[in-house]
């Protein structure tokens, strides 16, 4: 599957799961065949382009029937996701894998890297540049939003490497 050799590593993790759902870990590790995937190429500084994968997938899941709540979650999940590559990397991939129950979104970026997980994980941290910031982003809040909108979370990084973000989003939200 396209990206997913990718994802293991020996580099600084971050996770954010329910223990409860305990599938979750090894699904972001080794996704089983989706239904359907999608890529799109995430390019530095392009704030132009910007958003248009979030939105592709966000489309596609309408198509789909996903419920609006859902999708509203996706969304933000996914733009968030999408600037970061565009804002802090040197370019990257989405990989959307669409599955009966649920969205596993992936993005694998060329670097450079992320310091300290924990700390880009505090809302209000920010190493945003002056073009993003005037661009209306740098708040610090993209990822602790990911968090928030998704199910579960996964993020591997370190400096002078590439950043892995993959997150789940079920179309019934494992609580209801
Ligand atoms: N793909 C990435 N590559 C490198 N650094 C990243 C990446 N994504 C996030 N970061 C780091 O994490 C910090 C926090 O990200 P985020 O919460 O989205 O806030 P913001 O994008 O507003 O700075 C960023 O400022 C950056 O230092
Ligand atoms: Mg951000």
């Amino acid at each position: 599957m396209p990206g997913s050799e990718a994802v293991k590593s020996n580099k600084p993790e971050f996770w954010d799961i329910d223990q409860d759902v305990d599938d979750n870990k090894s699904f972001i590790l080794k996704p089983p065949e989706p239904e359907l995937v999608m890529d799109y190429e995430v390019e530095a500084r392009n704030y132009a382009k910007a958003g248009k994968a979030s939105t592709d997938i966000k489309l596609t899941l309408k198509k789909l029937g996903v419920d609006p709540v859902i999708l509203r979650k996706a969304a933000i999940a996914c733009y968030e996701a999408e600037i970061n590559v565009v804002a802090h990397s040197k370019g990257g991939k989405i990989f959307a894998y669409i599955y009966d129950d649920r969205v596993l979104i992936k993005l694998v970026d060329d670097g450079p890297g992320i310091k300290n997980i924990d700390q880009a994980m505090l809302p209000g941290f920010s190493t945003a540049d002056e073009l993003a910031r005037e661009m209306g982003f740098g708040a610090g809040l993209g990822l602790p939003n990911i968090k928030k909108n998704c199910d579960a979370m996964y993020i591997t990084s370190s400096l002078g490497s590439n950043t892995i973000l993959a997150f789940i989003i079920f179309f019934t939200p494992p609580e209801s």
